[in-house]
Order: structure tokens, then sequence, then C-alpha cells
């Protein structure tokens, strides 16, 4: 576990970027997709000054070595503390070329990335906030591994994308109770593939409007791609009474937020055009840390409509046909 410090009467801010996912080639001089992820991640920085920037995955495609390397060194130029989770992408073609990722990551000089133990995947692992000695807030940088095949009632088998292990559930429990005992005011769970219980909160936000109590914030603009079973990952949340919210990548086109049986449940803002986008949700999120723990998370959106125009850069659209 490493620990970051927060200085007295400042708050922590943690800039999270989303699924930059560039292919080699999209970082090459002359592609337009290269200042536009450069600009947002640039005007984020500027705009915020974060003391830690984390990633939710998807980086970049396996075996685009260059490709990590490039984003590595351009994190690395702002000289602030940086780290990722792995997503789907990243580990599409198994566990070497991850393994790879994670050992070039390792070699920039800013990169706080630890492979935690291999048992529940690669990159599980935990950072500290504190001030001075006194704990403050726990951020469980998860890994959401990539998919799994499972059988239908129909008896077809198929694959999906992949949930926490159980072996993975227990250990963040374990981690979460032994922060809790040592002092820490909570947790915050960063990782790519939302979990199951995404899809219940979705629903239960967006068909009969803003339902009950529950704060809600944000868009959907496609369907929650998490695992499509039960997971057990909420029943575990809730039990630590520490992890308070959860923030996900790989949804592109989803951006909300939602208070959900007691967790704040939230897709992160995705970064840049790699992929595929809507321009207009472009930007990154921001995590405020305070003395008695996480404060507030909001997305910054990144206006590039002056490096989009003309460029014939594709927006998503979710559509019937
Ligand atoms: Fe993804």
């Amino acid at each position: 576990m490493k620990i970051l410090q927060k200085e007295k009467n400042k708050d922590f801010i943690v800039l999270n970027l989303s699924d930059p996912q560039m292919n080699g080639f999209e970082w090459e001089e002359g592609h337009p997709y290269r200042p536009i992820l450069e600009y947002t991640i640039d005007t984020l920085i500027q705009d915020n000054k974060p003391d830690l920037i984390t990633v939710t995955g998807d980086m970049a495609y396996p075996g685009q070595f260059d490709s990590y390397e490039t984003f590595a060194n351009l994190l690395d130029g702002y000289g602030i503390p940086w780290t990722v989770v792995w997503g789907n992408h990243d580990h599409q073609e198994g566990m070497e070329p991850v393994l790879k990722a994670a050992e070039l990551f390792k070699q920039h000089p800013l990169c706080l990335f630890e492979d935690g133990d291999p048992a529940y995947g690669n990159g599980n692992y935990i950072l500290a906030i504190q001030e001075g000695d006194t704990p403050i807030t726990a951020l469980f940088m998860i890994d959401s591994h990539n998919s799994v095949k499972i059988t239908l009632d129909s008896g077809e088998e198929k694959w999906v994308y992949d949930k926490l292990w159980p072996n993975q559930l227990d250990w963040i429990a374990q981690q979460a109770a032994a922060l809790k005992a040592k002092g820490y005011k909570d947790g915050i769970m960063l990782l790519h593939i939302p979990l199951f219980c995404y899809r219940a909160a979705a629903k239960m936000a967006f068909p009969g409007g803003r339902g009950g109590d529950s704060e809600i914030y944000g868009q959907q603009h496609e369907l929650i791609a998490s695992h499509p079973r039960e997971d057990g990952a909420l029943e575990m949340i809730q039990g630590t009474d520490f992890i308070s919210h959860v923030l996900a990548g790989h949804d592109h086109c989803n951006n909300f937020m939602i208070d959900y049986e007691g967790v704040k449940l939230m897709f992160a803002c995705k970064t840049g055009p790699g992929c595929y986008w809507q321009s207009a949700m472009n930007g990154g999120t921001i995590i405020t840390i305070g003395n008695n723990g996480i404060k507030d998370v909001h997305h910054q959106f990144v206006n590039v409509t002056h490096l989009v125009e003309g460029k014939g850069i594709n927006e998503f659209v979710y559509s019937w046909n």
C-alpha cells in the first residue's frame, strides 16, 4: 500500500481520466486524435492542479507498447504521480501483454501502479491518502478483467464481460475492514467494467424519473456493459460500511452518478476520441478529498469543438436500427 500525503488546509485532488484507448497510429503526427486527447488532459490538469492522476482502464490495445509508452511519457511530463487500472481491451489478449505493460509503466518514475496479488488478476492495490499520520481516504484500484464464458438457460455458451472474482471481493472486504480499523474515513473503488448493480441503478433512475430521494446526475446513452448476472459486489461494498463510491470506465457514453442503496455508483467521464465517443461528453472526473474524506466528485467537460470540426471524426449514436 502506498501512502500519499494531503497538504494541511488544502483538499487532495484526484483527476481521473478514462478510456483514452489510442491505437499506435492515432498517436502519429497529423492524426486528429492526439491533439484532442492532449488538449483535454492539459486543460484538466491546468484547471484542477491535481495531486494524483488515475486512469480507469483501456489505455491502449494489447501489444501496442508504443502506445502505452507514449501515454506514460505524456503523464510523466506533468510531474504529478499517476496510476492506472486495466480495462478489458488492455486484457483482451491474455495476461502476458498486461504484465509487459505493467513492467513498462512501473519504469516510469511517477507511476504508482502495483501488480498486487496475482490471485485476483493484475493491478489490485490500494493508495491511501493521509494528512501527516492522520488517515483519510483509501483508493481501491481494482482489476475488472476481460471476459468469461457463461452458459445461458438455453444451454448456449456465450462470452460476456467478466465480474470481480469471489476471492477478489473477499480481499477488498478484508482491506476495507483493516483500513477502517486504522481510522481511514472512507473509500472509493476505481475499476473499468461497471458492476452488475449499475444496471438496476440505471433502471431505477431513468425510466421512472428521479426515483425516491436518490440523487442522480448525468446521462445514459448506451446499455450498461457489465457482467450480465448478479456479481455480489454491491452486497460486499454495503457490508464494508466504508467504501462509499465506485467509479467505473468502459461505457464511453454513460456518465451518470447515482446514489443507489447507499453507494454512489458513478461512470467516469471519457477522455478523448479513442475507439468511440460523443465529443460533448469529453473530459475527466475530479474527486475532491477533504479532512473528512471524499467531499465531492464531478465531471469536467472539455470543449474540443475547435479540434474536431472538419476532421470527419464520428460521433457515437445509439440507435434501434
Ligand atoms: Fe472497456
